[in-house]
């Protein structure tokens, strides 16, 4: 995912962009560049890999004051010096860097290319830079306006003109930047990480604004049709929730394994104040000003993509089960193509995103806003998009994820839909204070029996050595651990690039189990619950075809010894 910083103010800029790059490079990349102001012209430099070839290009005596970067991860046109950021006009004079897809690139290019304009990269990005440069007679803010009417696609760009260096104009739609104001200096970043220690206020911008920031001065405007209104920046600023700290590995070899080792802590954090044990209850402040709306609600939607469509469809079993709503789940990719169904149901809808700013998550809510519908987000980046556009929600309170493969916002999506149930189960009256007490008794356990989890981590070693060379794996469960398997698989597809499947165990007669032999393991998780014999039979199945099975199971199962090649226990919970 790519990475944007812009710094205007009076110290030397050029190593407040390097070091707001690194902090961006958690989340991907394959190329970096910069560009700044010095001696009346803008120096542009760029390389191919890791940020510290680009630092090997800069000399120690550059100086400037105002510059933007960029981290690119290539998706029109290969990595490499000449597809990464900073982009320019063919005078050399507008730069732009952009994280999004311009759809309509290929069209505008063509128009541009008839009407003289010379390319250099294969990138969606260098037409807005072109037809920047078509709009120059106007000043530099409404000719920006005036490109963007013609793009088609996401964007968060920042722009610099060799001959305004005075400012950096920014302008967002559908992908997320972040205004940092300090003291006669201003920040512009797409990510808040790069400006952590630097200032904590800040500015989410929205959808169609656009942002002109010089070194004493932060304007926000809302522009539509190339006319703009000005918005009260003052009135917007927030401050950052999170430090240096979190950002930083302490230790550990990689951001995903300091994150599984955080979930105690960061499931402590998510539960803080929110469970009212002696009235079997729970207290989710982000709700009350809807709580009469909820308690008439006949029907929920949940939504989100990958992990956390994921986490809500373990959320839809315990909403429907603790609570009686009716409640479906649905791709936000999918539930934004929403056909104009007539809901005459009193309908809310959930979104659910670490990130608060995916843009199938953001378009499916939207698609809900539309129809006048309740919508609700569990979010944990405090102040994004999501979190702005619900009409209430409940945040994580998990600190950064910068392992970008999920992993302590899941759990902790989970654990937030686990007490949204309750609440709605208690508030509607349907659940007991007596049962809702005791599954609070229960919740507040988990810390603790995940720390007792971590204390296998020497056998989980030893069961991923044994089994790193087979090309495909299966992930099998049912009911609360269908969606566990789906999510396994995502995870192990994502950080170790090996084909991996996830299937409702049920469904395994219904053709999976065709592909089952002794090539093929497959990880069941098979806690002793109300399904075990079910799991059991299953497991059964795929021995009696060779398959090799690790079984996750209670601690205590002694009859998986008979079933399973390997197993790893884990403690008994509700
Ligand atoms: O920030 P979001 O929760 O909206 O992100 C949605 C997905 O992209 C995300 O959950 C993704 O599937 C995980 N990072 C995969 O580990």
């Amino acid at each position: 995912m790519c990475g944007i910083v812009g710094y205007i103010g009076n110290r030397n800029a050029i190593p407040i962009l390097i070091d707001g790059l690194k902090r961006l490079e958690y989340r991907g990349y394959d190329s970096a560049g910069l560009a700044f102001f010095n001696d009346d012209k803008i120096t542009l430099t760029k390389s191919k890999g890791q940020i510290k070839e680009l630092e090997r290009k800069i000399s120690d005596t550059w100086r400037s004051k105002v510059g933007i970067a960029h981290t690119r991860w290539a998706t029109h046109g290969e990595p490499s010096e000449v597809n990464a950021h900073p982009h320019t006009d063919c005078s050399d004079k507008i730069f732009v860097c952009h994280n999004g897809i311009i759809e309509n690139y290929k069209a505008l290019k063509e128009v541009l290319i008839r009407r003289g304009h010379k390319f250099k990269s294969e990138t969606d990005t260098e037409v807005l830079a072109h037809l920047i440069e078509e709009n120059l007679r106007y000043k530099p803010e409404l000719a920006i306006a005036k490109s963007l009417k013609l793009i088609k696609g996401t964007y968060g760009i920042v722009v610099f003109f060799s001959d305004y260096p005075d400012r950096i104009i920014a302008a967002r739609n559908s992908s997320p930047l972040v205004i940092g104001m300090g003291d006669n200096e201003n920040f512009i970043v797409s990510d808040a990480s790069a400006i952590l220690g630097r200032t904590k206020n800040v500015v989410y911008m929205n959808d169609g604004e656009m942002a002109v920031l010089t070194k004493d001065n932060a304007k926000l405007f809302s522009y539509r049709g190339g006319s703009a209104s000005s918005v009260n920046i003052l009135k917007r600023a927030e401050k950052l929730d999170f430090n240096v700290q979190d950002i930083q590995k302490s230790g550990y070899p990689h951001f995903m394994l300091k994150e599984i080792f955080e979930q105690p802590e960061s499931l402590t954090n998510s539960l803080r104040g929110r469970l009212i044990k002696k009235e079997g209850n729970v207290k989710l402040g982000g709700l009350e000003n809807i709580k009469e709306r909820l308690k008439s609600i006949d029907r929920l939607i949940i939504t989100g993509c990958g992990t956390a469509y994921l986490a809500g469809s373990i959320g839809k079993l315990m909403i429907e089960e603790l609570s009686g709503i009716p409640c479906e789940v649905g791709l936000a990719s999918e539930l934004r193509y929403l056909p104009n169904v007539d809901y005459r149901q009193n309908l809310a809808m959930v979104a659910i995103s670490q990130s608060g700013e995916t843009a199938d998550t953001l378009a499916a809510l939207r698609r809900f806003k539309e129809k006048n519908i309740l919508t609700l987000g569990i979010v944990n980046v405090v102040g994004s998009t999501v979190a702005r556009e619900t009409d209430a929600g409940v945040y994580n309170h998990v600190g950064p994820e910068i392992g970008v493969a999920s992993t302590k916002a899941f759990t902790s999506q989970v654990i937030i839909l686990a007490i949204l149930a309750i609440f709605l189960g208690r508030e509607r009256g349907f659940l007991s204070a007596g049962k809702a007490k005791k599954i609070i008794v229960e919740i507040e356990k988990l810390p603790m029996l995940i720390k007792r989890v971590f204390g296998k981590k020497n056998k989980i070693k030893l069961i991923a050595k044994k089994y790193k060379n087979y090309n495909n794996f299966l992930y099998i469960g049912r009911k609360y651990n269908f969606p566990t398997a789906l999510e396994g698989a995502l995870k192990l597809k994502e950080v170790s690039y090996i084909h991996a499947e996830g299937c409702g165990a049920g469904e395994m007669k219904h053709g999976p189990i065709a592909m089952i032999d002794e090539n093929f393991p497959i990880i069941a998780i098979a806690p002793e619950d109300s399904v075990y014999d079910k799991m059991a039979s299953n497991m059964e199945e795929i021995k009696a075809r060779r398959g090799k099975i690790i079984a996750i199971t209670t601690e205590g199962n002694k009859k998986i010894k008979h079933i399973a090649d390997d197993w790893l226990y884990i403690p008994k919970t509700l």
